[in-house]
């Protein structure tokens, strides 16, 4: 039995007090990735953005808003995982600075000034030591295969999950699973649960009985 950390979920980025920015990410891929680790088993630790979905009775679930926020919470607590799958859909900017104050009208176009923000997954994959996985998903729009596994090499990650942009905020998820060495070890298309399932079964055959 393994303890895994899903991060799920969209991030926050605030602006001012009132207003921020994010994108359309459900949670629903991170809850039924949770749902088919506990029925191999595993213990799961979710780190999940606001959300509406409701996560498996079972999981250990710790909240957070921002980006920085998820990286934070997954440093802290990935030195007591086996493994850790990057379901979250984290904001890549953030406002330089935030308002404390809510930001007023003024007539004017408003310029905002956006900065990167730390990539979850590639800290983990830095940091992760002997006998720890990581597994990365890749939402890609042009020439996937290639991008997801460049993203693959600089994150560090042991498996990618390659979908494409028709995967937010769906039901229904289309992926394919990708090794180190580039090989297409599956695809898997269905209901999320199902997809979660052959997803979950790859990183058992692949990763869990390694370790
Ligand atoms: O670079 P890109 O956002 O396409 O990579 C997607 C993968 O990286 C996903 O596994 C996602 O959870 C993770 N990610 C992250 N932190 C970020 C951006 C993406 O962990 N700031």
């Amino acid at each position: 039995m393994s303890r895994i950390l899903i991060t799920s979920g969209p991030t926050r980025q605030y602006l001012d007090p009132v207003r921020y920015l994010t994108n359309g990410s459900s949670g629903r891929m991170g809850a039924a990735l949770a749902a088919a680790a506990l029925e191999l088993g595993h213990k799961v630790l979710v780190v999940s953005g606001p959300v509406q979905v409701a996560y498996p009775a079972g999981v250990e679930r710790i909240d957070i808003i921002s980006t920085e926020d998820l990286l934070s919470v997954c440093r802290a607590e990935f030195p007591r995982c086996d493994g850790l799958i990057g379901a979250a859909a984290p904001c890549d900017y953030r406002p330089r600075r935030v308002e404390s104050q809510k930001i007023a009208k003024t007539g004017q176009p408003l310029e905002l000034l956006l900065v990167e923000t730390p990539d979850v997954v590639a800290t983990i994959g830095a940091e992760k030591q002997p006998g720890q996985w990581v597994v990365g998903f890749a939402l890609e729009t042009e020439d996937p295969r290639f991008r997801a596994l460049v993203k693959m090499e600089r994150k560090n990650c042991d498996l990618m999950v390659l979908n494409g942009p028709e995967a937010m905020n769906a039901e229904d998820n289309r992926v394919e699973v990708l090794a180190r060495d580039g090989l297409s070890l599956a695809e898997f298309h269905g209901p999320k649960e199902t997809v979660a399932r052959g997803i979950l079964r790859i990183i058992q055959e692949r990763l869990v009985a390694r370790t």
